[in-house]
């Protein structure tokens, strides 16, 4: 597996602008000159760590600490320098990782040359040499001096009470709206780490599958990824049938003997079978193995601890990056779009309309494309059709998969600029006063066409496929779970009025606008949703918002958890 790392490394093109910002979608970003290395200390320096919800968030520039006390040498690198301007480091869950990028792709098989496996004691180790390696100090009961000034900055999301506070004191809801984005996006290191994290999967499965990748799709990729939220990892084996497509021997084909299978299906769940046992076996750091086979999309889920993401890696699953793509473009058309969506992904999270336990809830991803739904609704609309998208496309984007029509057009300067002028404000409450009116019992949401069409089928919520369009992306969603989205919309969106009437112009501290909107206590207490739905909806929610105003940020955070904002994706 080693000597396939080393192979891999030098069959791709160095890339020398890895600091810019990523535009993911469009990348096919492998990182073979990348190293994660944990280093085990006694301590961590005060002031510099804060971990957030479970996920490797915290990012510290630690290269040039390295440089400067020759742990390259010491760890074996022997000469090569430690990271051409870009080193990276991470605070995974056990301790400090720091991700460093080399200048020449020897460097890595250096230092995986220069490194031991250790010994377990009474445990055994795989001997699999992966690009994670620990950096141990050789007398940890006496920290350096450079080991406490690491500096980082902090890549967690805010905590909830933060958060709180930072909406309280926006100036707007506009504001409120942009803040929260500001807060939950993605950084450019996390998105560096998640890349990374694919490209270490690779490493194992190429094992079995050399000249396979493994990329990012979903919100990491999508640009409605939040702080926090898993990844999605496609494991292309395409290429691999490309690279002897046209190897002919004179008047003979050659072709390599497969072994044959009834279906694409049984080949996916084997190949992701036997890379599930894979990662569970040798795989280091991978935790929490699942092997999900008989899902309709079928999926190996597990942990990588240094990243700290809960990943989910699927193959044969290709429509999918096209929806991703789908979507970075309708994110990148109007910054109200992904605005507009965390906003919408938050409140759905505070009040448990979504879950990351799968089950019949309303998923981020449908909750997306009611918002784009939404915007092509808007006078003049502010997203336009996918119908649309495809007429613009040129040959260059035409794409079909497995019968499907995923065409759409990727050059974001050929679509025409919205003339819609309208706030976040207003689009919120609007969206709220839509969806909260909307005939869900016998029309679907259909972004292809942008208009409601009649429901094909008895589902309580019917979200159109964009691409596979006689599925329904919301199928798993039950009657209740909806309906609870339906009396939350119209309580937020009352809210939202009264806000206009309302508005404190003095107490800031208090929650409002949006602040107020996640606050989970609004419906969320299933014996304060019964007791409410006894009187009529005007004074309910006049006392359910009394009940918000009367409570302090501090109040919001400290009653078992039950008012506090949720940030999780
Ligand atoms: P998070 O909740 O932040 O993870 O959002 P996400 O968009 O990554 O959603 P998720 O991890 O559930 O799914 C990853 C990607 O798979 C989505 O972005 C879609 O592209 C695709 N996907 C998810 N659910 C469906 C579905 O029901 N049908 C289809 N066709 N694609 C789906
Ligand atoms: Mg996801």
């Amino acid at each position: 597996m080693a000597a396939r790392a080393v192979g891999l490394l030098a069959s791709l093109p160095l890339c020398a602008q890895r600091s810019q910002v990523l535009r993911p979608i469009h990348r096919l970003l492998s990182c073979p000159r990348t190293v994660a290395a944990e280093i085990k200390r006694e301590e961590q320096s005060s002031g510099s760590v804060e971990t957030g919800d479970g996920a490797v968030s915290s990012v510290c520039s630690v290269a040039a600490t390295h440089r400067g006390r020759g742990k390259g040498e010491e760890t074996g690198i022997a000469g090569e320098r430690v990271a051409c301007g870009h080193g990276r480091g991470a605070f995974g869950n056990r301790g400090l990782y720091a991700v460093v990028e080399f200048c020449q792709k020897e460097s890595v098989t250096s230092l995986q040359n220069g490194t031991r496996t250790p010994s377990m004691g009474t445990e055994a180790a795989i001997p699999f040499r992966s690009r994670v390696f620990n950096l141990k100090t050789k007398n940890p009961s006496n920290p350096t001096s450079e080991q406490s000034r690491v500096q980082c900055s902090i890549h967690a999301p805010p905590s909830s009470k933060k958060l709180l506070e930072l909406l309280c004191y926006a100036e707007s809801i506009d504001d409120q709206l942009n803040t929260l984005l500001k807060e939950l996006q993605l950084t450019e290191e996390n998105t560096k780490l998640r890349y990374l994290t694919c490209s270490l999967i690779e490493d194992i499965a190429a094992a079995y599958f050399l000249d396979c990748t493994v990329r990012p799709f979903g919100s990491s990729v999508n640009s409605f990824g939040k702080l926090g939220c898993d990844l999605d990892m496609f494991l292309d084996l395409d290429e691999i049938g490309k690279f002897s497509a046209n190897k002919t021997s004179g008047n003979f084909l050659m072709e390599f003997q497969v072994k044959n299978v009834p279906s694409e299906r049984i080949a996916t769940q084997k190949i992701l079978s036997v890379i599930g046992e894979c990662l569970d076996h040798f795989g280091p750091g991978c935790v929490g193995v699942q092997k999900i086979l008989n899902a309709r999309c079928p999926l190996v889920r597990f942990s990588h601890q240094a990243s700290g993401f809960q990943c989910d890696l699927t193959t044969n699953n290709r429509i999918a990056l096209k929806s991703s793509e789908l979507l970075y473009i309708y994110g990148a058309l109007d910054s109200r779009v992904r605005a507009l969506v965390f906003s919408i992904r938050c409140w759905a999270r505070a009040h448990s309309l979504t879950s990351s336990i799968p089950g019949s809830w309303i998923t981020n991803f449908s909750l997306t494309m009611m918002v784009i739904f939404f915007l092509q609704r808007r006078s003049p609309p502010i997203l336009p059709t996918l119908d649309s998208l495809k007429t613009l496309a040129d040959a260059e984007d035409k794409c079909v998969i497995e019968g499907h029509n995923c065409t759409f057009v990727r050059d974001l300067n050929k679509i025409k600029p919205s003339g819609n002028t309208e706030t976040l404000e207003l689009l919120l409450k609007e969206f709220f006063e839509y969806f909260g009116n909307f005939a869900f019992n016998k029309n679907s949401i259909n972004i292809r066409q942008g208009r409601e069409q009649n429901k094909p089928e008895s589902s309580p919520l019917h979200i159109q496929n964009p691409f596979e369009t006689s599925l329904n992306i919301s199928k798993n969603v039950s009657q209740s779970q909806l309906q609870k989205f339906v009396d939350l919309a119209r309580e937020s969106a009352w809210i939202l009025n009264q806000e206009d009437k309302d508005r404190p112009s003095s107490s800031r501290s208090q929650p409002w606008g949006l602040a107020a909107l996640l606050m989970p206590s609004v419906v969320n207490s299933a014996s304060l949703a019964k007791r409410v739905r006894k009187k009529p909806a005007s004074e309910r929610i006049k006392s359910l918002l009394e009940s918000i105003k009367s409570s302090s940020p501090e109040n919001a955070t400290s009653t078992n958890g039950k008012r506090t904002v949720s940030t999780q994706a």
